[in-house]
């Protein structure tokens, strides 16, 4: 499933990212790239370790767990801390997969604190689509690919099995937060079935809050997350 998760951050976190960032020493994308996609690595990043990333990356943690439409998408067990990716000058990702597993670090990089197991990939926009040329998210989905662009602080959240890669930044700079999210429920199917009955059972709540199907709806929404999670 591909969704789109609009405002996850507001206008003056966006500003604040933006100001924090732009003070920040990015350094070669390279340093979390796999051995296969770092041959087609071709951007700046923060330092996972950077005060910068910290905080940020803290502020979005708490957003995203605010957002109840994220939480029914995702259904989130561990999130690895966001990253901040900026391209720019032709810089651009190449078709890859995510790797499969990311450990989270010390800060000091001494030891491995948790293995997140990348069931989703999210990529949070926080440059304006106008304020550069190119820099489409290509995803391709067995409908064929999907390109994605999207308005300051929106998110995408699209299956980390997918094959994916970022267009070239031909001009201005595109500046984003990326990181991935290990599901309480691997499939991205059951998933998708979890959420459309979430969304459905939602909806059902605001024009017939009383119906007694409701109850039984709920029940078969938890007996499914029972059946599929394995937290
Ligand atoms: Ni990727």
């Amino acid at each position: 499933m591909l969704l789109q998760i609009p405002n996850v951050l507001t206008y003056e976190q966006v500003v604040q990212c933006r100001t924090m960032l732009s003070k920040a020493d990015w350094a070669d994308g390279k340093i979390t790239a796999g051995h296969q996609s770092a041959k087609a690595k071709f951007n700046l990043q923060l330092p996972e370790e950077h005060p910068i990333a910290q905080q940020l990356s803290a502020m979005i943690l708490d957003a995203l767990n605010q957002n109840p439409l994220f939480i029914s998408a995702a259904l989130p067990l561990k999130i690895f801390p966001p990253l901040f990716n900026c391209y720019q000058s032709g810089g651009h990702f190449g078709l890859h997969v995510d790797n499969a597993i990311r450990d989270v670090q010390s800060l000091d990089g001494q030891r491995v604190i948790e293995r997140v197991r990348t069931d989703i990939s999210a990529t949070l926009f926080l440059s304006q689509p106008d304020e550069y040329e190119g820099g489409e998210l290509l995803i391709e989905d067995t409908y064929g690919a999907k390109s994605v662009k999207l308005p300051t602080g929106h998110m995408i959240l699209y299956p980390s099995t997918s094959l994916h890669k970022v267009n070239p930044v031909t001009q201005g700079a595109r500046v984003a937060s990326f990181f991935w999210i290990q599901s309480l429920v691997r499939e991205d199917a059951q998933r998708t079935v979890l959420f459309d009955l979430d969304q459905s059972i939602q909806q059902l709540s605001t024009v017939a809050s009383e119906h007694p199907s409701l109850v039984q709806l709920t029940g078969v929404y938890h007996n499914l997350l029972r059946m599929w999670s394995n937290a």
